[in-house]
């Protein structure tokens, strides 16, 4: 394939972001973005290029993913995380305690098992054993969603995702979250839900989503927006028509990045605030 413009975009959670952690958020996204840039920029794949960017945000410990994830019912963590390829290779973690990169995680269920899902402590069994290094819960989430847990349920969103497109035409994507604050003990929401919360594929092209997860699954969401793009939408249109959907048939809230086998770029919301980026072409762009 010739012409094709690496692109990377990326989120990190839609929802009311309070304005004093804005900045933060930018900073967050920029970082994110130049780390992926430069692996696209040098030849680099894009599931290398989705891992990297992933782990600078779940690092970040800004947003509901890695160090800054959100805390269930009992104050425990319970990380979902899905990596999926153009070629239609995924790997999953869901309730994944006490890791702080469960994207990594997610992407050697991929690479090193027959199966595309692990849960629970079977996901925490087959980390270790990969030589992942687990955290004490007090040692990873930081201190801000302690003080959440204990003081507020307030809804976060701040799921965070990636979708790229490398040089030689090949598309992936990844989604990691740790949920929504103060969820039961075991639930699963959209992200590591292929199709739900992230899909990829080379003949349309790759979505991640953020928001309420339990809307995303009603209506695929994310295969929902690459679907749309076989009926020659623009990506801005099809993730357009992907959250008009959700919010008329389940009142669902979020937002979602999608990009084209091309390297269109679409992205919309229905929330107050998205924390959203994209970096083609040398030029980094950040808005929350
Ligand atoms: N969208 C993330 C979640 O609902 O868990």
């Amino acid at each position: 394939m010739n012409n094709i413009s690496p692109t990377l975009a990326i989120h990190g959670g839609a929802w009311a972001i309070a304005h004093t952690t804005v900045d933060d958020h930018k900073k967050a996204l920029d970082a994110a973005l130049k780390t992926g840039w430069e692996i696209l920029n040098s030849g680099g794949s894009a599931i290398d290029c989705v891992e990297k960017t992933i782990n600078s945000m779940e690092d970040s410990g800004v947003f509901d993913a890695g160090k800054g994830c959100v805390l269930n019912e009992k104050g425990e963590v319970e990380m979902d995380a899905l990596v999926m390829k153009g070629d239609l290779s995924a790997g999953a973690v869901a309730a994944l305690q006490d890791f702080p990169n469960p994207i990594s995680v997610a992407r050697r269920v991929m690479e090193k098992t027959p199966h595309v899902m692990l849960v629970g402590e079977g996901a925490f069994e087959f980390a270790k054993k990969q030589g992942f290094k687990s955290m004490h819960i007090r040692e990873l989430v930081s201190d801000r969603e302690f003080h959440s847990w204990k003081n507020n349920h307030e809804m976060h969103f701040g799921t965070v995702g990636a979708v790229a497109l490398d040089a030689k035409g090949n598309l992936a994507q990844g989604t990691s979250t740790g949920g929504t604050r103060g969820k039961m003990t075991g639930r699963v929401g959209d992200s590591p839900i292929i199709g739900a919360g992230g899909y990829c594929d080379d003949e349309t092209g790759g979505a991640s989503a953020t928001g309420q997860g339990e809307a995303f699954m009603k209506i695929m969401g994310c295969k929902t927006a690459c679907d749309f793009l076989k009926t020659k939408n623009s990506a801005q249109k099809a993730a357009e028509k992907t959250i008009s959907l959700l919010e008329k048939r389940t009142n669902g809230k979020g937002g979602i990045i999608l990009l084209s086998k091309t390297g269109d770029i679409g992205i919309a919301f229905n929330t107050a605030r998205m924390a959203r980026g994209y970096a083609r072409d040398g030029k980094i762009v950040v808005e929350v």
